[in-house]
C-alpha cells in the first residue's frame, strides 16, 4: 500500500501539518503503551500475530471445510461489528457472481420482508448457521437466531445443532449459555476486542474461510501492517495525521471513495469503525463513502461544489481482477473510436485522476491510498491500517475509541416500546410523550 497527499497540496500549511503530526505522535504513545481510555479493549493491536499462533485458527479452517462439505448455504447472523467485516471481505475477495457456496447475512435489520425472503430462499437447501454476537443478546440477531434454529431443528431434528457455529464470549452471555445447553460449537470473541475491531477473529474469519478466502494470507497481510504501524511514520499514522489536521481546520465529513464497486462493503465496515469510535461528545468526522464513477452522477455535484467541509480518501486499485477492452463499432456510429482497444481499467484510472484533480480544484483535500490489487494480503493490510489509524485519530480528538454509549439510547426506547421486563417506567414516560404529541 502507498499513501499520497498530492491532491491536497495548497489546502494546508506545513505548520498545520507539523502541529497535527506532533499530536498524533503523542496519541501513538498512548495507544502503544495502552495508557489511554478504553485500554482494556486493545487486544486487536497484536491480533494478527496472536491469531496466527492460536489453536482456534485450525478449528476455524476445519469448521469451514465441514460447512462446505455438508451445506449449500451458510446463514450468518449478526449485526454491526459482528457482520460488516466478513461481508466486506467476501464482497471484495470473491467474484461478483458466484455459483459456489452461498453466504447470506441476516439478523442485521428488523426487516420482515428481508428475513422472509432469506428464510424462503434457504429453507429447502442444506444449511449451516454461524451466529455471531459478543454480548449474545442483541435483539436483531437473537430474533433471527430463533427463526433459523427452529428451521434447522425442523429439517435435521437432533442433528440440527451439529450445523450451528456460534462466535461469542466464551465465558458468559445468553448465546453462550444456549450453546452449552444445545452442544453448539463455539468460537471466541475475546473480552479485550470490541465488535468493530473483531474482523480478524473467527467473527470475520469463519465466514471468509467458508467463502473460500485464504484467511492465512489475510492474517499475514494484517501482520505486515501490525509491524509497519510500530514505526513512527507508518502509512497509518500519516493518514491519521491528515484527517486529524483537516478535522482541526473545520472539515466535518470524510468520504472513503473507490472506483471499484467491490469496495462497497469495505466502505460500510469503515463507516461503522470510525462512526462508533469517534462520534462522541459532539466530536468526530462523519464517515461516509462513494463508489465512482457511479456516484459522480449523484453526489458528485455536492462533493465538487457544495459546502466546503469534506475531505476525501480515495482508494486506487492498480490491477483489476479481470480486463475488458473497448471493442470496435462499424462506422464509429457512437463516436467512441478514440477509446477503441483501450482497457476499461485504463479509462477507470483516468476517471480517478480526473476526479481527484477536480475535487482538489474544488477545495476538497484528497488523500490517495494505492493498492497493487484486491487480494487477501492487501485486504488484511487495509483492515489493520484503518483500525490503527482510527485509534490514533480518536485519541487525538480526545474521545475513547472503544465504547459506544450512544448506541444504547435507541435500544432502551425500543425495549420500553416492546414491553421488555425492566423497562416499565421508561415505557410509561414514552407513551405519555407520544400521547401528548
Ligand atoms: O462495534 C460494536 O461493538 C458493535 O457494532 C457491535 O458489534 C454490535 O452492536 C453487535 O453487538 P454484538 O456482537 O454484541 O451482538
Amino acid at each position: 500500500m502507498k499513501i499520497d497527499f498530492k491532491y491536497a497540496n495548497g489546502l494546508y500549511t506545513n505548520d498545520e501539518y507539523n502541529k497535527a503530526l506532533e499530536e498524533v505522535l503523542a496519541s501513538k504513545k498512548v495507544l502503544d503503551s495502552k495508557s489511554g481510555e478504553g485500554n482494556d479493549y486493545l487486544g486487536w493491536l497484536t491480533l494478527p500475530e496472536d491469531y496466527l499462533a492460536s489453536d482456534e485458527l485450525n478449528r476455524v479452517l476445519k469448521a469451514a471445510e465441514k460447512i462446505k462439505g455438508e451445506s449449500d448455504v451458510l446463514v450468518v447472523l449478526g449485526i454491526g461489528g459482528s457482520y460488516l467485516g466478513a461481508k466486506s471481505a467476501i464482497e471484495l475477495l470473491t467474484p461478483y457472481f458466484n455459483d459456489g457456496m452461498e453466504i447470506l447475512f441476516v439478523g442485521n435489520s428488523m426487516s420482515s420482508s428481508y428475513i422472509y425472503e432469506v428464510y424462503n430462499r434457504v429453507k429447502d437447501k442444506d444449511i449451516s448457521l454461524n451466529i455471531i454476537s459478543k454480548s449474545g443478546s442483541t435483539t436483531e440477531t437473537s430474533v433471527a437466531t430463533r427463526l433459523f434454529l427452529n428451521l434447522l431443528v425442523q429439517k435435521y431434528g437432533d442433528k440440527a445443532y451439529d450445523r450451528v457455529y456460534a462466535t461469542t464470549d466464551l465465558n458468559k452471555g445468553i448465546l453462550h449459555d444456549l450453546c452449552l445447553k444445545r452442544g453448539i460449537d463455539m468460537f471466541e470473541i475475546r473480552d479485550d476486542i470490541g465488535g468493530r475491531y473483531s474482523v480478524l477473529t473467527a467473527v470475520g474469519l469463519l465466514p471468509m474461510a467458508v467463502a473460500g478466502i485464504d484467511i492465512l494470507a489475510v492474517l499475514k497481510g494484517a501482520l505486515e501492517a501490525q509491524n509497519d504501524c510500530k514505526k513512527n511514520e507508518s502509512l497509518s499514522l500519516l493518514y491519521a495525521t491528515f484527517r486529524y489536521m483537516m478535522y482541526k481546520k473545520g472539515y466535518e465529513i470524510e468520504i472513503l471513495s473507490s472506483f471499484e464497486p467491490k469496495m462497497r462493503g469495505f466502505i460500510e465496515w469503515y463507516k461503522q469503525l470510525y462512526a462508533e469510535s469517534e462520534g462522541k461528545d459532539h466530536k468526530g468526522i462523519f464517515p461516509t463513502g462513494a463508489i465512482f464513477t457511479t456516484d459522480l452522477h449523484s453526489i458528485g455535484q455536492m462533493i465538487q461544489d457544495g459546502k466546503r467541509n469534506i475531505i476525501e480518501t480515495m482508494v486506487k486499485i492498480n490491477e483489476p481482477d479481470n480486463e475488458v477492452l473497448v471493442p470496435e463499432m462499424e462506422g464509429n456510429l457512437d463516436k467512441l473510436d478514440f477509446l477503441k482497444g483501450m482497457k476499461i481499467s485504463e479509462i477507470n484510472n483516468k476517471a480517478l485522476i480526473a476526479t481527484a484533480l477536480a475535487h482538489h480544484d474544488g477545495g476538497v483535500p484528497v488523500a490517495t491510498l494505492e493498492l497493487s490489487k484486491l487480494d487477501c494480503s492487501n485486504y488484511g493490510y487495509m483492515v489493520y491500517f484503518f483500525m490503527y489509524a482510527c485509534g490514533l485519530s480518536a485519541y487525538s480528538i480526545g474521545v475513547n475509541p472503544f465504547n459506544q454509549p450512544g448506541v444504547e439510547s435507541y435500544k432502551k426506547n425500543m425495549f420500553a416500546l416492546l414491553g421488555k421486563p425492566g423497562y416499565e417506567e421508561l415505557a410509561k414516560e414514552i407513551n405519555k410523550l407520544l400521547e401528548e404529541n
